[in-house]
Formats: C-alpha cells, sequence, structure tokens
C-alpha cells in the first residue's frame, strides 16, 4: 500500500499535470495559498456545486437560493463579531523565524500520538491475523488505553484555552507538551496572539479609515442580512432556508495542504431559519441530511465521521464537523452548526431594523433561531479526488503496467465520455466527431484521435472518465461502437442509437439526486 505522504503528493502533481488545479499566478512564481482551476478542475467544480445547489433547493420546497455580494457594509462585521472574535492564535518561533498556528502546533503533536495508536493496531491485527478484534483491543491494550487518555487529556486543555481565551496558558501548554519547532527544532517560542483572519480593503478614493471594507469571511452573514428581504418576497413560513454559494477570504496563517486550506475559498452554505426551541430537533436531521449527502456519492463510507466541537465558535451553541479521512488524516469538510438567535439579534441591534418574525400559530412575534450547514467546496473537490485517486497494477500483453485512474463519482466526473476513431482514416473521424456531435447537448465529451487506443484509454482514465467509445470500420456497417467503462476496463459493443441512454444511466445527476431520496 502506498505511504500517505507519497499519494497525497501524487495527488498534487496529478491535478497540475491533468489540469485539474494550477497554483495561481504561476510564472510569477505563485502566490501562496491561493489556487486556479484548470479545464478538468472547473468541471469537477461546476458538478459538485449542481448536486449541492439541486440538493439544497429543489429536493427542500421550503429552501431558496440567492447570491448576495461579497462586499458589504462594514457595520455587518462588527455585528457579526468578526471584527472582534474572528481570530487565530499566532505563535513564531524565534530561532527560524516561522509562524505557526498555535492550536494547529498542538493538533499535530495529537496526530502523532493518533499515529503510534493506529501503528500498535496494525502490528496486532498482523499477528492476530482473522479473529483480531479491533475495538477490543483499542479498548483494553495497555498502551493504546495510555495513548488514547492522553489524547483526551490534551483535547480538553486545548479546547479549555480557547474557549477562555488564555493566551499565556496556550504557550505554556505548549511549552509543557514540548513542542519543538519542526523547521529549527528549538523550543525557542514567543508568546501567543491573536490574529484577525479578514482581509481588508477601502471603498471609493478616499483611503481613510471610514473607507475601510472587508472582503467576506463567510457567504453566512450575506444570508442574515437579507433574511427580511427573503421572507417578504418569497411567502415562506418558518422552518425555511436560504442557500449560498460563493467566494470567502481569510488571510490564513498557515497555509498549507494544498486546496485544504486557502486564502480565496468557495463556501456552499444554508441558514435554516426555525422557531425557538426547535434547536436540537432540526440540528439533529441536517446532520443527518448531510451524512446522507456525502454517503449517496458510495465513496467508503469509513472514511467519514462526525467530529463535535469542543471549542464553539463566536455564534456557535452546538456545532459539529463531518470530518473525512484526507491522506493527511481526518480533518473537516463541512460544519454544522446551531447558532440560535445570535445573527439575526446582533443585526436587529446594529442596524436598527426589526428582524422578527410573526408566527400566526404562535400569534406571537420573535427572532428565529438558525441551524446552519456550511461545507467548503474547494475542501469537497479535494475529498473526491483523495477518494478517486487509485494506482492499479494490470497486466498488459504479458508485461505488467501501472494505470492511474480517477474514480470519481460517475455524475461528477468533469468528462462524460470520449470518442476516439480507431484510425485517424477510412471516414472513421468524420463518423466519430457526427457521434461527438450527437452527445454533446447533454453530456460533456471529447473528442480524440491522437496515439494509440491504449495510450487515450490512459488519458481518459487520468481524469476519470466513465465512458471511451470506439468508432471502428464495423461502426460504418452495423451502427456499432464498442464502449469500455473506466471502472471494469470491460468494454461492449452496443448500437450508437442507444448510446446517449447507456450513457445517462451511470452519469445522470437526476439519478444521483433521486438515490437520496429513495435512501431517506
Ligand atoms: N458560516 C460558518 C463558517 O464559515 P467554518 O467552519 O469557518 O464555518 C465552513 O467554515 C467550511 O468552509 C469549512 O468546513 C471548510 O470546508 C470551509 N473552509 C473554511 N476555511 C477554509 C479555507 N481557508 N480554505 C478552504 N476551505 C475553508
Amino acid at each position: 500500500m502506498m505511504n500517505q505522504e507519497d499519494l497525497f503528493k501524487k495527488i498534487i502533481a496529478h491535478s497540475k499535470e491533468y489540469g485539474f488545479v494550477f497554483p495561481s499566478s504561476e510564472i510569477y512564481d505563485g502566490l501562496s495559498a491561493v489556487y486556479d482551476y484548470g479545464q478538468n478542475g472547473v468541471a469537477l467544480k461546476l458538478n459538485i456545486r449542481e448536486y449541492w445547489w439541486k440538493a439544497m433547493t429543489m429536493l427542500h420546497s421550503n429552501i431558496v437560493g440567492i447570491d448576495s455580494a461579497i462586499f458589504m457594509h462594514p457595520t455587518i462585521w462588527k455585528a457579526s463579531g468578526h471584527v472582534g472574535a474572528f481570530n487565530d492564535p499566532l505563535i513564531d518561533n524565534k530561532d527560524s523565524k516561522k509562524r505557526y498556528r498555535a492550536d494547529v502546533l498542538v493538533e499535530d503533536y495529537i496526530l502523532k500520538i493518533e499515529d503510534k495508536v493506529k501503528k500498535e493496531v496494525a502490528k496486532a491485527e498482523k499477528r492476530f491475523g482473522e479473529s483480531f478484534d479491533k475495538e477490543q483491543f483499542i479498548a483494553t491494550n495497555g498502551r493504546v488505553v495510555e495513548y488514547n487518555k492522553t489524547i483526551r487529556e490534551i483535547q480538553i486543555r486545548l479546547a479549555q484555552v480557547q474557549n477562555d481565551n488564555d493566551l499565556p496558558a496556550f504557550k505554556a501548554l505548549i511549552e509543557e507538551l514540548q513542542i519543538a519547532c519542526p523547521v529549527s527544532g528549538t523550543r525557542n517560542w514567543t508568546d501567543v496572539r491573536q490574529f484577525n483572519l479578514m482581509f481588508d480593503t477601502k471603498l471609493g478614493s478616499l483611503s481613510d479609515d471610514a473607507n475601510k471594507i472587508y472582503l467576506r469571511p463567510e457567504t453566512a452573514q450575506g444570508i442574515f442580512v437579507n433574511y427580511s428581504n427573503v421572507a417578504k418576497t418569497s411567502r415562506l413560513r418558518i422552518p425555511f432556508g436560504i442557500a449560498q454559494i460563493g467566494k470567502a477570504f481569510r488571510n490564513e496563517i498557515v497555509a498549507r495542504q494544498f486546496i485544504f486550506r486557502m486564502r480565496e475559498f468557495e463556501q456552499m452554505e444554508m441558514q435554516f431559519f426555525i422557531k425557538p426551541g426547535q434547536e436540537d430537533t432540526w440540528f439533529e436531521y441536517w446532520k443527518a441530511t448531510r451524512i446522507a449527502w456525502h454517503k449517496n456519492l458510495g465513496i467508503d463510507a469509513s472514511k467519514y465521521r462526525f467530529h463535535d466541537h469542543e471549542k464553539l465558535a463566536h455564534y456557535a451553541t452546538a456545532a459539529t464537523d463531518i470530518e473525512f479521512e484526507f491522506p493527511f488524516g481526518f480533518k473537516e469538510v463541512e460544519g454544522i452548526h446551531s447558532r440560535s438567535d445570535f445573527d439575526l439579534k446582533q443585526h436587529q441591534e446594529f442596524s436598527g431594523k426589526k428582524l422578527q418574525y410573526f408566527d400566526n400559530e404562535e400569534n406571537a412575534s420573535y427572532i428565529p433561531y438558525v441551524v446552519e450547514t456550511s461545507i467548503g467546496l474547494d475542501r469537497m473537490f479535494l475529498l473526491i479526488l483523495s477518494a478517486a485517486y487509485e494506482e492499479e497494477t494490470i497486466e498488459n500483453e504479458g508485461k505488467s503496467d501501472i494505470r492511474v485512474v480517477l474514480k470519481i463519482p460517475a455524475p461528477l466526473a468533469p468528462v462524460k465520455a470520449a470518442i476516439m476513431p480507431l484510425v485517424k482514416k477510412d471516414g472513421l473521424p468524420e463518423k466519430a466527431k457526427e457521434i461527438l456531435r450527437s452527445l454533446a447537448f447533454d453530456f460533456n465529451c471529447q473528442y480524440d484521435e491522437k496515439d494509440s487506443i491504449g495510450k487515450r484509454y490512459r488519458r481518459q482514465d487520468a481524469i476519470g472518465t466513465p465512458y471511451c467509445i470506439t468508432v471502428d470500420h464495423d461502426t460504418l456497417t452495423t451502427n456499432t461502437v464498442t464502449i469500455r467503462d473506466r471502472d471494469t476496463m470491460l468494454q461492449e459493443r452496443i448500437s450508437i442509437d442507444t448510446l446517449a441512454e447507456v450513457i445517462d444511466k451511470k452519469v445522470s445527476m437526476k439519478t444521483l439526486l433521486k438515490n437520496i431520496d429513495a435512501n431517506k
């Protein structure tokens, strides 16, 4: 099995080589933690967006979408608490001059202990073979129990210093754990300081502080400040939701792990407005609904888990993350937050405008509570690539060979089918282009006539194309083509008349969405 670090490096290199993700401004040596999406990346991103948007707004009759501006009135960020509290704790190593997020240093320390647990489990698994009971081993093995106890103790301490915003205690924790700088190897640390993550800029020509505005660090506030507009114009009654997809910006201190943590990224967020007192029910509902959306993609379910927050964001009363096992460990892809009436109440106070809802059944007005679901589009993209990347050893004419294939869920694949004439003559290219034309209205297809069929198959495997269609001499007389399946590599001869139907069966977004409903 491939080492996870190597796997991650390969995914990054593959993303660039096959037009998924490029470093931004690359010919100027790049811009840290900013990335561009290439020809295949943009198609994959569009498909993920469509899957989320349709699942939210079309499968829920009480959820509508909006698209609010990135620039907003600066007071919004005071009301939301971001000016005062949207901070990360940072610490510098005086020898290497490298800057770190203090919480990430501690989390990395925990990861190292988790690795030790994994190693113990793997060793025991090997020793006991089929009779191995993993759960029992984890619960009873002395060393593993001790490691897990230490992890738990550190997690509690970390949550405590964060919740208390106790920066000296934060530094003391780092010193007590004897965490050293990965670059200099020393423990010569500065104090821990808070760093606000919002980017600011100036509106208009006057560059005084009065014109300071922010690039939004979350799309959610665009939804809150439009709550009244949507409530009045949509005639929706509570409970109802507002969804939005758009860019967000954070001046992340530690930019790493490729597109996992970016300074400019995209969020897909939904605020669900409810009656106060019903937040626990709706929190559970959205947890179940969102994990079902993920699992519907057919990705290995053991790679997902929930992680309840110990440290709550300044707006949250309860929060859980949906975590995925990336090559660098289990990490957050999506957050589900119970935000009470925090945001609307704050905006009512700061704007002076009433943001209440009149409940006919109760014959009373109240500020709605909110349960939010928030997923990073770029993180979802990385999740798909991480789950899809495979290297397979295959036998080819007596020789073994490595096939790199992206097993992207077919409805999300950037290209659905590649049409290939077997040779570049005898009317085969013309016939292949005719087929391409007929399929192009429904599916994103590619035409490829260069190199051997084997090489062309590999190029399509590398970008995750579910089907390759070969046009040969028999096509001209029998009106049939061969269609090759990306995952099984099996080929079948079928009539051109049934092509669209066969492709659609596998790649249809509608079928994928219907499946969510069927499994409810
Ligand atoms: N409105 C709530 C909110 O913004 P968050 O947990 O800060 O909550 C939600 O962010 C999601 O946005 C995360 O689960 C993650 O997928 C994505 N995200 C956050 N920061 C990111 C970054 N720097 N780069 C890429 N994605 C990010």
